[in-house]
């Protein structure tokens, strides 16, 4: 995979209310759409627990919910 580089990662139709996993050359990555409506990808690794990101859920100002949220880290 080249850096700094476009990779079409999914059509736009299929950003919804819900995470999106996607892999993408070897990698697994998160889909989602920000408060302001616009896609964005992060890895798909909850860095503090290692679930997928992709499980959890979007909040109300578009910021990716852990699915470990619920827990006091
Ligand atoms: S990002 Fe998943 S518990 Fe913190």
């Amino acid at each position: 995979m080249y850096t700094n580089v476009w990779y079409v990662a999914a059509r736009s139709e299929e950003l919804k209310d819900q995470p999106l996993y996607v892999q993408m050359l070897g990698a697994d990555f998160v889909l989602f759409r920000d408060d302001k409506g616009n896609p964005a990808c992060l890895s798909n690794a909850c860095p503090h627990r290692g679930d997928s990101l992709s499980n959890g859920s979007i909040s109300d100002n578009g910021e990716i919910i852990s699915p470990f949220s619920w827990l006091a880290i």
